[in-house]
Protein backbone atom coordinates (compact mmCIF):
# COMPACT_ATOMS: atom_id res chain seq x y z
CA UNK A 1 0.00 0.00 0.00
CA UNK A 2 1.41 3.22 -1.12
CA UNK A 3 0.96 6.10 1.41
CA UNK A 4 1.76 9.90 -0.35
CA UNK A 5 4.74 11.44 1.46
CA UNK A 6 2.03 14.24 3.01
CA UNK A 7 0.32 11.23 4.70
CA UNK A 8 3.68 9.33 6.39
CA UNK A 9 4.54 13.38 7.55
CA UNK A 10 0.87 13.80 9.12
CA UNK A 11 1.34 10.57 10.56
CA UNK A 12 4.73 10.78 12.08
CA UNK A 13 4.20 14.25 12.88
CA UNK A 14 0.91 14.52 14.01
CA UNK A 15 -0.51 17.94 14.60
CA UNK A 16 -2.56 19.40 16.98
CA UNK A 17 -2.70 16.56 19.38
CA UNK A 18 -3.99 16.31 22.72
CA UNK A 19 -7.13 18.09 24.51
CA UNK A 20 -8.47 21.37 24.79
CA UNK A 21 -8.57 21.96 28.86
CA UNK A 22 -12.51 24.04 28.51
CA UNK A 23 -13.25 23.15 25.23
CA UNK A 24 -16.34 25.02 23.67
CA UNK A 25 -17.21 21.95 22.26
CA UNK A 26 -16.19 17.98 21.95
CA UNK A 27 -16.80 15.05 19.55
CA UNK A 28 -16.07 11.79 20.68
CA UNK A 29 -16.84 8.78 17.53
CA UNK A 30 -15.92 5.76 16.27
CA UNK A 31 -15.13 3.82 13.22
CA UNK A 32 -17.54 1.24 12.68
CA UNK A 33 -15.69 -0.67 10.27
CA UNK A 34 -12.61 -1.31 12.58
CA UNK A 35 -13.22 -0.03 15.89
CA UNK A 36 -10.92 2.62 16.43
CA UNK A 37 -11.84 6.05 17.65
CA UNK A 38 -11.22 9.26 18.04
CA UNK A 39 -11.84 12.73 20.35
CA UNK A 40 -11.86 16.29 18.81
CA UNK A 41 -12.14 19.02 21.09
CA UNK A 42 -12.34 22.79 19.87
CA UNK A 43 -12.35 26.66 20.65
CA UNK A 44 -15.03 28.59 19.19
CA UNK A 45 -15.09 32.39 19.90
CA UNK A 46 -18.17 34.58 19.64
CA UNK A 47 -18.17 34.96 15.69
CA UNK A 48 -18.62 31.40 15.59
CA UNK A 49 -15.43 31.19 14.38
CA UNK A 50 -12.87 27.95 15.42
CA UNK A 51 -9.90 28.95 17.33
CA UNK A 52 -7.84 25.91 18.13
CA UNK A 53 -8.53 22.45 17.71
CA UNK A 54 -6.70 19.23 18.95
CA UNK A 55 -7.23 15.66 18.50
CA UNK A 56 -6.78 11.80 19.96
CA UNK A 57 -6.80 9.08 17.73
CA UNK A 58 -6.59 5.58 18.63
CA UNK A 59 -6.20 4.16 15.29
CA UNK A 60 -4.40 3.36 11.92
CA UNK A 61 -1.70 6.09 9.85
CA UNK A 62 -4.58 7.00 7.76
CA UNK A 63 -6.93 7.77 10.45
CA UNK A 64 -3.99 10.02 12.66
CA UNK A 65 -3.16 11.82 9.70
CA UNK A 66 -6.57 12.53 8.39
CA UNK A 67 -7.23 13.94 11.95
CA UNK A 68 -4.23 15.82 12.45
CA UNK A 69 -5.05 17.90 9.02
CA UNK A 70 -8.82 18.47 10.33
CA UNK A 71 -7.23 19.88 13.20
CA UNK A 72 -5.39 22.23 10.74
CA UNK A 73 -7.98 22.71 8.24
CA UNK A 74 -10.27 24.11 10.71
CA UNK A 75 -8.62 26.66 12.36
CA UNK A 76 -10.19 30.18 11.69
CA UNK A 77 -13.01 28.72 9.80
CA UNK A 78 -16.70 29.20 11.02
CA UNK A 79 -18.34 26.44 12.38
CA UNK A 80 -20.54 25.95 9.27
CA UNK A 81 -17.61 25.95 6.74
CA UNK A 82 -15.65 23.40 8.97
CA UNK A 83 -18.71 21.15 8.82
CA UNK A 84 -18.58 21.59 5.36
CA UNK A 85 -14.99 19.35 5.18
CA UNK A 86 -15.17 15.64 3.28
CA UNK A 87 -13.45 12.85 3.79
CA UNK A 88 -12.50 13.75 0.01
CA UNK A 89 -11.43 16.79 1.26
CA UNK A 90 -9.38 15.50 3.96
CA UNK A 91 -7.62 13.35 1.15
CA UNK A 92 -7.15 15.84 -1.42
CA UNK A 93 -5.16 17.48 1.07
CA UNK A 94 -3.25 14.42 1.78
CA UNK A 95 -2.31 14.05 -1.37
CA UNK A 96 -4.62 10.94 -1.71
CA UNK A 97 -5.56 8.43 0.29
CA UNK A 98 -5.65 4.16 -0.88
CA UNK A 99 -9.44 3.30 -1.49
CA UNK A 100 -9.18 0.84 1.01
CA UNK A 101 -8.45 3.55 3.73
CA UNK A 102 -11.28 6.51 2.69
CA UNK A 103 -12.95 5.17 5.43
CA UNK A 104 -10.23 5.75 7.85
CA UNK A 105 -11.07 9.63 7.24
CA UNK A 106 -14.84 9.25 8.81
CA UNK A 107 -13.24 9.60 12.34
CA UNK A 108 -12.01 13.58 11.57
CA UNK A 109 -14.99 14.67 9.82
CA UNK A 110 -17.69 12.80 11.70
CA UNK A 111 -16.16 13.49 15.08
CA UNK A 112 -15.59 17.36 14.31
CA UNK A 113 -19.25 17.07 13.30
CA UNK A 114 -19.98 16.40 16.80
CA UNK A 115 -17.67 18.50 17.95
CA UNK A 116 -19.55 21.31 16.22
CA UNK A 117 -23.13 20.23 17.19
CA UNK A 118 -22.08 20.09 20.85
CA UNK A 119 -20.65 23.49 21.17
CA UNK A 120 -24.16 24.75 19.41
CA UNK A 121 -26.08 22.58 21.85
CA UNK A 122 -24.09 24.23 25.09
CA UNK A 123 -25.26 27.15 24.24
CA UNK A 124 -28.91 26.25 23.40
CA UNK A 125 -29.03 26.50 19.42
CA UNK A 126 -29.79 23.67 16.89
CA UNK A 127 -27.52 21.55 15.79
CA UNK A 128 -26.26 21.94 12.26
CA UNK A 129 -25.33 18.19 11.05
CA UNK A 130 -28.33 16.17 11.78
CA UNK A 131 -27.69 12.63 11.61
CA UNK A 132 -24.14 11.46 12.33
CA UNK A 133 -23.07 8.13 10.68
CA UNK A 134 -20.53 6.77 12.66
CA UNK A 135 -22.67 7.44 15.84
CA UNK A 136 -25.20 4.47 14.07
CA UNK A 137 -23.98 1.24 15.19
CA UNK A 138 -25.79 -0.69 12.15
CA UNK A 139 -24.20 2.28 9.65
CA UNK A 140 -21.49 0.30 6.95
CA UNK A 141 -18.92 2.74 5.04
CA UNK A 142 -18.71 0.13 2.90
CA UNK A 143 -22.65 0.40 1.52
CA UNK A 144 -21.90 4.53 1.53
CA UNK A 145 -21.79 5.94 -2.01
CA UNK A 146 -20.10 8.79 -0.51
CA UNK A 147 -17.29 6.51 0.16
CA UNK A 148 -17.37 5.06 -3.52
CA UNK A 149 -17.86 8.48 -5.10
CA UNK A 150 -14.29 9.19 -2.98
CA UNK A 151 -12.20 5.87 -3.99
CA UNK A 152 -12.41 7.31 -7.45
S1 LIG B 1 -8.28 1.06 10.12
FE1 LIG B 1 -9.49 2.02 11.68
S2 LIG B 1 -9.52 4.11 11.18
FE2 LIG B 1 -8.17 3.20 9.73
Amino acid sequence: MIYSDKVMDHFRNPRNVGVIEDADGVGEVGNPVCGDIMKITISVDDTDTITDAKFQTLGCGAAIATSSMATELVKGKKIQDAIEISKKDLADELDGLPAVKMHCSVLATDGLKVAVDDYLKKHGREPLSGEIKSADPNYNPEEDEDFEDEDE
